[in-house]
């Protein structure tokens, strides 16, 4: 199978999507004395506008797992919601498609903020939704950052970032000794990590097709696809040991 450059994930992930489409979820978040979770899946060959919403927007390819094991720890009333955005790339219009998502998620955190008492955001993201939440963190794809909000942002996990940056400890996790197609210029991957670094991991496996850049090969992109598999108990950990 021919895969080309930006687009390989649709052709991989339209087969992962046979499931039933669950019920829409209500798009509001209440606040909670718990954790309110938002998590973004990675990209599907659904062709939507950086405005729109992909209609799997809430299949959310494991990290509902990881989710789940954090709620249980958390309880309270915690919960979790799927980012809903375009969750699309399209050949040569990845970068808008990317910003929508990081305009959702930033404007989901600061009305969360602004409204409720006691925030506690915990934020979960695979491959281009990944991409998307730590855009939405450090400010990228031309988005200011949240500077202003980090301290509400609890915990976060992040799986096959295509703009996974090698060289950022504590914040990389996992075995990849290569930086993300997509990586950070070394001040945004420093600022990440002196600001995160305590409270979100960026997992990516050795030779993953998008987080280590590890080409388009069959072996790279079961590689990629397991990502949250692989990583997602140790996720599990290090999210409960940083949420009290
Ligand atoms: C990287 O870690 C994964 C998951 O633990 C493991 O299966 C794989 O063999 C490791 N790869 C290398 C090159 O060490």
């Amino acid at each position: 199978m021919v895969r080309l450059p930006l687009y390989w994930l649709s052709a991989v992930t339209a087969l992962a999507l046979a499931a039933p489409h669950v019920a829409r979820q209500a798009d509001t978040y209440p606040c909670t004395d718990g954790v309110f979770i938002l998590a973004a899946r990675g990209a599907d060959s659904n062709m939507v506008s950086p405005i729109g919403v992909d209609p799997n927007y809430q299949d959310l390819e494991g990290l509902e797992n990881i989710a789940n094991a954090v709620i249980q720890h958390v309880g309270k009333g915690s919960y979790y919601r799927a980012l809903p955005y375009a969750a699309s790339i399209q050949p040569g219009v990845d970068f808008v498609n990317i910003g929508g998502g990081v305009d959702k998620a930033q404007s989901i955190i600061k009305d969360y903020v602004s409204r409720c008492k006691n925030p506690r955001i915990v934020l979960l993201g695979y491959s281009t939704g990944a991409q998307v939440m730590t855009s939405t963190l450090i400010g990228g794809q031309l988005r200011g950052n949240l500077d202003a909000y980090k301290q509400y942002i609890t915990a976060g996990a992040l799986f096959g970032d295509p703009s996974f940056t090698l060289g950022y400890e504590p914040l990389d996790a996992g075995n990849s000794t290569t930086t993300g197609a997509s990586a950070r210029s070394a001040s945004d991957a420093t600022y990440f990590n002196n600001n995160y670094g305590s409270k979100v991991r960026n997992y990516c496996q050795d030779k993953d097709a998008a987080c280590a850049n590890g080409g388009l090969g069959d072996e790279a992109v079961a590689i990629h696809l397991a990502a949250v598999k692989v990583y997602g108990q140790d996720a599990i950990n290090f999210l409960n040991s940083v949420i009290h």
